[in-house]
């Protein structure tokens, strides 16, 4: 039984999708999914330094300007993501660059040039998106690693560049609030301990930190156990808590011959309403900035391309339809 209720309805909390701004214009199915079922936005690559600033000096905001239109026709938060990441969607101009005082006020005037332009149309912005390594260090490894150049903001700056980009972040929008961004913390004690440490640390300084982001990239084999030490963990910074890039992996051995069975629906329906009660029952609700899954459909989700193999992480299968999924989501809420 599939209940008529959407997301959106049931939930206390905003719902959130990570969208392109083309599949919105495009797929109709896809459109309707979101306005129906979501509160909040925020776009899968459109905002992404690449994007925005393909070549020095060069700004072109039309693609995620059709995503703030989008947001402000149907009444839904936009959360920006990201304006500095250390992986390659920072454009190749930018990752170029390895003179430290270049670098900082080529990303100074960055976030102060967007962080305006989107003043008062963004919610929120994730600031920094994965400085912590797994190991819990601010990433300083080398600049070329698995064959791609690395935008290693760390090496060239010093760990401390995190909290000057909030800073930044905060000059060119004070309203908009801030986020940290990372994956992995629910699989990871010492990155989960880093980020909870930075944040307090950013607290006691004065750093305009005011949310943390739990991307949540899980499968339905990920222990619950370090999902609600993830969630409990941060909840107690105090801070607003994002559950920021949800999605729940049934082929993690990325297996080739992978073959979808009722079984692996149902295991993922229990890691969705694990995830979402948790969410509900640890963190306060005025700490809850809400949980957003990562894409919309199994069509569309970057699992398949990314792994190269088959995946079905999304609460709706790739002709949207509900999943068990969905309704796990929806028993989580309750
Ligand atoms: O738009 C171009 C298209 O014109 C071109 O033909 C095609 C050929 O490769 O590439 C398209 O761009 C791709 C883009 O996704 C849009 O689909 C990029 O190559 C590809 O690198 C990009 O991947 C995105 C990735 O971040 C890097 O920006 C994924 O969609 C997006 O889901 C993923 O999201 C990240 C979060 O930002 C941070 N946390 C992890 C998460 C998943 O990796």
């Amino acid at each position: 039984r599939v209940s008529l209720q959407t997301l959106a309805d049931a939930s206390p909390f905003p719902i959130g999708f990570a969208i392109s701004p083309a599949r919105i214009l495009s797929n109709a199915p896809y459109r309707q999914t979101v306005i129906q079922e979501a509160t909040s936005i925020t776009a899968d690559v459109a905002m992404k330094p690449s994007r925005i600033s393909p070549q020095k000096g060069v700004y072109n905001f039309d693609v995620a300007d059709q995503l703030i239109e989008f947001a402000r026709s149907q009444k839904k938060r936009v959360h920006g993501h990201t304006l500095v990441w250390y992986i390659d969607t920072s454009p190749n101009w930018l990752k170029q660059i390895r003179d430290s005082t270049e670098l900082e006020t080529t990303l100074q005037t960055y976030i102060q040039t967007v962080g305006t332009h989107f003043k008062g149309k963004v919610a929120s912005w994730d600031v920094v998106n994965e400085a912590v390594d797994n190991q819990g260090i601010i990433r300083k490894d080398s600049l070329n690693m698995v064959g791609k150049t690395l935008f290693n903001v760390g090496k060239v700056l010093g760990h401390d560049y995190v909290a000057r980009m909030f800073q930044y972040a905060h000059k060119a929008d004070p309203d908009a609030r801030l986020f940290y961004n990372d994956y992995g913390q629910e699989t990871r004690p010492a990155k989960l301990a880093a980020i909870v440490n930075m944040a307090a640390d950013f607290k006691r300084r004065g750093v305009p930190i005011h949310g943390l982001g739990l991307q949540m990239h899980i499968s339905i084999n990920t222990p619950n156990e370090g999902i609600e030490k993830a969630i409990q963990k941060l909840a107690e910074t105090g801070l607003l808590i994002h559950i920021s890039e949800l999605d729940i992996a049934v082929n993690p051995g990325k297996k080739k011959d992978f073959l979808m069975t009722q079984e692996l629906l149902e295991k993922q329906y229990h890691k969705y309403k694990f995830v979402v009660s948790t969410y509900k029952k640890l963190v306060p609700a005025s700490q809850q900035f809400g949980i957003t899954l990562w894409g919309v459909d199994d069509g569309t989700s970057w699992i398949p391309s990314f792994c190269q193999c088959e995946d079905a992480a999304l609460p709706f299968d790739a002709n949207f339809g509900k999943k068990r999924a969905y309704q796990g989501f929806l028993d989580g809420l309750r």
